[in-house]
């Protein structure tokens, strides 16, 4: 069992601090206690943070960086390490996505999502890790999505980028068994962030999550427990976590139908937008802060999704046990 960590005077460098996850996730982590080295494109937005951890009574150090050009990397580490002396956690979160069927999308947009959201996490990993073999101790945090296990259309190159990074993260796991290092990963529902308010579409709609959306602090709870009992995959929602994970081993064929057939018009609004490159190349004005312009879902439509859900799988999986044994 995963051993309980004290974070208070932790050391931790959160990456894509500037907006959403790594935001309110270096806010909750300021909470508990721990020192903050924050890390993004945009340096004004992450002033904005630090300001808020001081007012708090938390210490937070901006480094200004990309995650895709090494000196940065190694400039973040080596700045963090100045300041405080060690580093404790590594919070990989910073990522990008951009939506278009995949043999529309430009192939620079495959690219630079699969080096930022994927490569990404490897650099700041390969970075940190001398630092926490030297030590003996060290905790790789990743936030991934359950797009690391499933799929959703119009977010192929996304959608790859994610399950590479958790294939990584669970062999890294086991090449550091019994080094004292550890790693985790979240798996983050839709959660309401700036994410949908940059991102890139080849459509002329404004881009929206996958619904049903939840608190962004959902996933920023699920980091603070990941923090303080390292080593664990983490699934913080029930529908669009535990119950589709099982939904997709006992009838595959549900989500399939649901996001093979409604799949693109669930992830665009109404409202016309023209916004081609977004934040992949270059960072964005829009978006600063955890929460993004669309809401979380309420409870109560969430509750009548499971009961629906629910019924349609148990349905299909009695159904088809029925015509096994007509066959038979
Ligand atoms: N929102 C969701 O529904 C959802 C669902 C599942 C998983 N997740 C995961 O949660 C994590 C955070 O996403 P989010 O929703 O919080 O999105 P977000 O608000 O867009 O945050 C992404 C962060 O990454 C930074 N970033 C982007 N490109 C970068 C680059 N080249 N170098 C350095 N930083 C870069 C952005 O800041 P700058 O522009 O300032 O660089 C921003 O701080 C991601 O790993 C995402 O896959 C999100």
């Amino acid at each position: 069992m995963a051993r309980r960590e004290e974070l208070k005077g932790k050391v931790a460098i959160v990456t894509g601090a500037s907006s959403g996850v790594g935001w309110q996730s270096a806010l909750r982590l300021a909470e508990e206690g721990v020192k903050l080295c924050v890390t993004a494109r945009r340096r004004e937005a992450l002033e904005v943070l630090q300001k808020e951890v001081e007012a708090r009574g938390g210490e937070c150090l901006v480094v200004p960086g990309d995650v895709t050009v090494a000196g940065d990397v190694r400039w973040v580490v080596s700045a963090c390490l100045q300041r405080y002396g060690r580093i404790d956690i590594l919070v990989n979160d910073a990522a990008v996505q951009t939506y278009g069927y995949f043999d529309q999308l430009p192939w620079e947009h495959i690219q630079r999502t699969l080096e930022v959201s994927c490569l990404g996490y490897l650099r700041f990993a390969h970075a940190v890790l001398p630092h926490f073999r030297e030590r003996g101790s060290g905790h790789i945090l990743n936030v991934q999505s359950m797009l690391s296990e499933g799929a959703a259309p119009l977010l192929s190159a996304y959608v790859a980028a994610k399950h590479a990074t958790l294939g990584w993260a669970k062999a890294l796991k086991l090449e550091l068994h019994g080094t004292g290092i550890q790693v985790s990963n979240v798996l983050v529902p839709s959660v309401s962030t700036p994410m949908f308010d940059h991102a890139p579409t080849q459509f002329e709609r404004k881009p929206v999550p996958v619904p049903p959306t939840y608190d962004v602090d959902l996933a920023a709870r699920a980091v603070v427990k990941c923090a303080r009992k390292p080593g664990r995959t983490e699934i913080p929602a029930f529908l669009q976590g535990t119950m589709l994970l099982w939904m997709d081993r006992v009838a595959p064929f549900v989500g399939n139908l649901i996001l093979g057939r409604y799949g693109r018009r669930m992830q665009q609004a109404r409202e016309p937008l023209h916004r081609p490159d977004g934040n992949l190349f270059q960072p964005v004005s829009q978006g600063v802060g955890a929460y993004g312009s669309v809401p979380p879902t309420p409870g109560w439509k969430r509750f009548t999704a499971v009961a629906g859900l629910a019924a349609l799988a148990g349905g299909a999986v009695l159904g088809a046990r029925g015509l096994a044994r007509a066959v038979r």
